[in-house]
Formats: C-alpha cells, sequence, structure tokens
C-alpha cells in the first residue's frame, strides 16, 4: 500500500525504475551517441519500458475522439508505445474513426496492429447493441487474449488495456502506473455517479460486493494504491512479473465457474496466479461513462457521454478530442425557443468560456448578457435605480437581506425581462453562468414544454431546481 505522499514522490520512484535497468529495453539507437546517463534527470529515452495500447473498439463513434485525444496526449515517448487496435460488429462510424486516427500517426508510434472487420454489425444471439450477450463476451475474451498475446510476442514490457468509454484526461497517467511497480494496478476513473471501475469485495460466486471500502474509496477519503478484488475499463499490466506470465482472458481457467464475462473471468485468473490487483486514488486520471442498460440505445450512451465531458468541465479537467480525427459538426439552436438568454459577469470569462463549451456540446445557442456587477455598485447607484426592498423582506435559508452580488443578480434578470418585452418574445429561457446541466437537460426542458403545452397552463415563470429560470 502506499501512502498518500506517493504523488509528490512520484518523480523520484520512476527515476529508481528507470535506472536501475528493469526495462526490457533495446539498444540505443544507431544514429547519435548515447545520452549521458547522468546527464538527462528522466534518463535517456531509449530506456523508458515498452508499452503496448490495446484498443478494442466498438460503435463508439460518441466517445472516440475524446478517447483517442487523451492517448494521443499521454507523456510518454510514443516510439516506446505500440498500438494493438480491434473493431467489428459497429452500425456506426467506429471504423472510419479509428482509421483515420491510426493513418494519421502511425508514424510516432513503435509499431501499429489493426484488426478491422466490417461484418456483421451485430451479434446473432444479442437483442440490441448494448446487450452483453454469451457469443459478444466471448468475443471480447478472444480479442483481449490476443492483444495480451501480441503484446507477449513483441515482448513489451507493459500493456496498457483502456476501454473506448474511458477518458485518461491526466496526462501523467501511465507514468504514475508504472512507477507503482504492481503486477496489475488500474488508475480510479470518475464518472457522473457513484459508478467506478474496481470492485472492493467479490461473493464466493463471483459477482460484485459493495465492502464498507468502497465510497471512501471512491470519495477519496482514503487516498493510495489499494487492493482490490478486480478493476476493469483501464488497466496496465507489468508483463515482466513472473506472477503475470500465466495471466489469460481466455479460455477461462479449466476450474473456472463464475460469469461468463471478461472481467471476472479475468480477475479469477488473476487470482489464482496470485497476481493482486490494485487501484490508485492519489489524482484524477480521467473518466469513465456510466454504462446504458442493455435494452438503451447508442442514442442514450452518447447523452451520457455528452454529460461526461460537462461534469469534466465542471471538475476542471476537461476532456479534449483528438485533432487527427474529423469530428461531426454540431448545429446550435434556441430548442424551440425565441431565445436563451446567458447572464455572465464580464469579470468571469471562465465561467462564460465552460458555459459557452457546455451549451455547444448539448448543441444549444444562447445569447450572452453581460451581467450587472453587483459588487461595483454603491447605495446611491442602487437608489438612483429605483431598486428597493420589499419592506421586512430576508432570505429564508440565510436570515439576512440582500448582498450586493444579488441586488447586480436580479437587475440582470430585470434587463431580461426589459428585453423580452421590447422584443415581444413570448418564450425565453434565462440561464446563469454557475449551472450544472443534468443529463437529460435538454430532453427534459422539451418535454416539460410539451406537458406545459398539453395541459395548457397559463404561465409566466418556471423557476427550476435554483438552477434554470425560464420566463
Ligand atoms: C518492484 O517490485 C519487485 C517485486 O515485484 C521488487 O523486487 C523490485 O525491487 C521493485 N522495484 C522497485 C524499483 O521498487
Ligand atoms: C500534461 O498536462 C498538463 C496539464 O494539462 C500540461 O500543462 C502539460 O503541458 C502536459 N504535458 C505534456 C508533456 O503534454
Ligand atoms: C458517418 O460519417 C459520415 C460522414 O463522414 C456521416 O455522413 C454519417 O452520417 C456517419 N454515420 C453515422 C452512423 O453517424
Ligand atoms: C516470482 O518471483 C518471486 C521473487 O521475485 C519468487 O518468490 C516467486 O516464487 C516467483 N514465482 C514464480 C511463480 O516463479
Ligand atoms: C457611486 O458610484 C458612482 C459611479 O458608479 C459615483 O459617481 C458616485 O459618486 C458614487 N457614490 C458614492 C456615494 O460613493
Amino acid at each position: 500500500m502506499v501512502s498518500p505522499a506517493a504523488a509528490s514522490v512520484l518523480p523520484c520512484a520512476l527515476l529508481l525504475l528507470l535506472r536501475s535497468g528493469l526495462g526490457v529495453s533495446t539498444p540505443p539507437s544507431e544514429e547519435g551517441e548515447d545520452v549521458e546517463r547522468t546527464g538527462s534527470p528522466a534518463g535517456p529515452r531509449e530506456e523508458f519500458p515498452t508499452v503496448v495500447f490495446a484498443i478494442l473498439a466498438r460503435n463508439s463513434q460518441h466517445s472516440l475522439p475524446h478517447y483517442l485525444g487523451a492517448l494521443e496526449r499521454m507523456d510518454y515517448p510514443k516510439e516506446r508505445i505500440s498500438i494493438w487496435c480491434a473493431t467489428d460488429h459497429n452500425v456506426d462510424n467506429t471504423t472510419e474513426i479509428l482509421h483515420e486516427w491510426l493513418t494519421a500517426v502511425e508514424g510516432h508510434y513503435r509499431h501499429i496492429e489493426w484488426r478491422s472487420i466490417d461484418e456483421p454489425s451485430s451479434y446473432p444471439d444479442e437483442h440490441g447493441p448494448k446487450h452483453w450477450s454469451d457469443a459478444r463476451f466471448e468475443h471480447v475474451m478472444r480479442l483481449k487474449q490476443e492483444a495480451l498475446s501480441f503484446a507477449r510476442s513483441e515482448r513489451a514490457d507493459y500493456i496498457l488495456f483502456t476501454d473506448t468509454d474511458s477518458i485518461l484526461t491526466n496526462n501523467q497517467t501511465l507514468k504514475f502506473l508504472i512507477a507503482q511497480n504492481k503486477s496489475v494496478v488500474a488508475p480510479m476513473l470518475d464518472s457522473q455517479t457513484y459508478y467506478s471501475n474496481f470492485w472492493c469485495g467479490i461473493t464466493p460466486q463471483g459477482y460484485y460486493r459493495r465492502t464498507a471500502d468502497y465510497f471512501p474509496t471512491k470519495n477519496r477519503q482514503r487516498v493510495g494504491c489499494f487492493a482490490v478484488s478486480m478493476v476493469y475499463a483501464a488497466f496496465l499490466i507489468d508483463l515482466r512479473k513472473n506472477d503475470t506470465a500465466d495471466l489469460a482472458f481466455h479460455p477461462p481457467h479449466p476450474s473456472y465457474t463464475w460469469p461468463f464475462d471478461d472481467i471476472i473471468v479475468f480477475a479469477y485468473s488473476c487470482q489464482t496466479a496470485g497476481a493482486q490487483m490494485y487501484l490508485c486514488n492519489q489524482q484524477r486520471f480521467g473518466y469513465i461513462n456510466v454504462p446504458v442498460k442493455s435494452h438503451q440505445t447508442l442514442e442514450d450512451e452518447s447523452i451520457n457521454f455528452v454529460h461526461l465531458i460537462l461534469e469534466a468541465m465542471v471538475d476542471g479537467t476537461p476532456m479534449f478530442p483528438s485533432s487527427h480525427v474529423y469530428l461531426p459538426p454540431k448545429h446550435p439552436t434556441k430548442i424551440g425557443f425565441d431565445e436563451v438568454f446567458l447572464i455572465n459577469l464580464a469579470r468571469r470569462p471562465d465561467r462564460r468560456q465552460r458555459m459557452l463549451s457546455s451549451l455547444f456540446e448539448l448543441e444549444i445557442e444562447p445569447l450572452v448578457i453581460n451581467a450587472v456587477d453587483g459588487s461595483a455598485l454603491n447605495s446611491s447607484d442602487i437608489k438612483k435605480l429605483g431598486v428597493d426592498l420589499l419592506p421586512g423582506y430576508f432570505d429564508p435559508f440565510s436570515g439576512r437581506t440582500l448582498t450586493k452580488g444579488e441586488v447586480g443578480c436580479f437587475l440582470s434578470h430585470h434587463h431580461v425581462w426589459n428585453e423580452i418585452v421590447e422584443r415581444g418574445l413570448e418564450k425565453s429561457v434565462v440561464l446563469e453562468d454557475d449551472v450544472r446541466f443534468e443529463a437529460y437537460f435538454k430532453k427534459r426542458i422539451l418535454r416539460l414544454m410539451d406537458e406545459l403545452e398539453q395541459v395548457q397552463l397559463d404561465w409566466d415563470l418556471m423557476y427550476r431546481h435554483r438552477q434554470m429560470k425560464k420566463i
């Protein structure tokens, strides 16, 4: 187990790892002299261990640009990375996007292995593209096994499996994981919910068991690298350690009786080999999209992913798409309203930027209104504007009267109301610049408008969740 201080000692640990010559490294390249060993603090580039990135993509055009963007920005010499990439059973543009990306980055990586099958676009026994049928599990296990065999045949030092719904926004993730010196180690991923990429406990039948450790770990009340029962979605295997030599995804171990699922098969394989899985949460490494249910659609998954992009902006560790792939154009509209106002204080460009980026992702076109800066108002200004409190008004929560900020906020809304009257707008949305959108924001607001229409409610102003106002 590693203490919270591990994050700060990382550069030293990494240095140790590289200097001790654990890397099964290729000889220094012919061109140029051997780099002075004591010279560069990171050690000669040639000594970085070799890593295989395993990419298994299916129907993931919604997340691929951000996923690939994160991989290509990983702070690690690309000439020490090989890519093993497979895709099949797609109904969307996954194959095209991967092909475009691999073609663009090919020259930078050590080696690229590409397995793409166009037909069929579904499994015979699946109910929909998000359903995990036995045939699908079996196929994925075989592919993962193939990736692992490829890495072994390349004599790679590590293999990093990252699902396409897991976005490693932290460009130090790979170096961090290598420095942990574990057989199997995963970076804890954040999501829109309590979902993450590890289990703390497992039942005798091989199913998920929630233990008392789960939430303190997920919420980072306990911080470090912890031995856990299962990791998935993104994890690194050290192929040089003797306890990983027999790890396998397929076929399952002869004594295997647990559910037929690639994640559980692999956890069992680790257990029988005595290779402990670890999960680290010292840093924010990235995000995992909460999976949709088997009956849901690719569109639902895509809506969830847009929400994850917005949440990453709130957290301050945003995702960025790869510049090497074509991004389908967005078509922002006023979603059926006459205007969507966005009130923003000029001295908060950070908030304006986040809101504009969020609304762009949601394909909503706002009109930015410069807010009245309450803190710049003095009492004579306020008097001159004719603003007066209702006698005896006190905030029901705090018990105090209005702050200058609240007066400014009110004046900003008042300004919007005036514009609505002047332009004769019938239906408008007014957003402040600190809205945290829910996943189905757009669908819900459109459904609400439909329902209002149906019940023919005569309404003037609707106020939602202290977050969204409509006039
Ligand atoms: C890494 O772990 C192995 C045990 O698996 C140990 O022998 C070795 O000394 C460790 N290396 C470093 C640099 O800590
Ligand atoms: C890694 O990410 C940080 C923060 O986003 C950035 O400042 C830094 O330049 C990046 N490093 C590399 C090598 O890309
Ligand atoms: C795939 O991309 C093309 C443009 O390159 C687009 O016209 C088409 O609609 C996309 N297909 C899907 C299923 O999104
Ligand atoms: C793996 O190596 C360790 C020492 O590094 C040793 O104690 C252990 O017996 C080895 N296990 C196998 C399966 O070779
Ligand atoms: C209030 O601010 C205005 C400028 O916004 C200024 O002209 C006025 O003198 C100020 N009044 C007081 C009492 O400070």
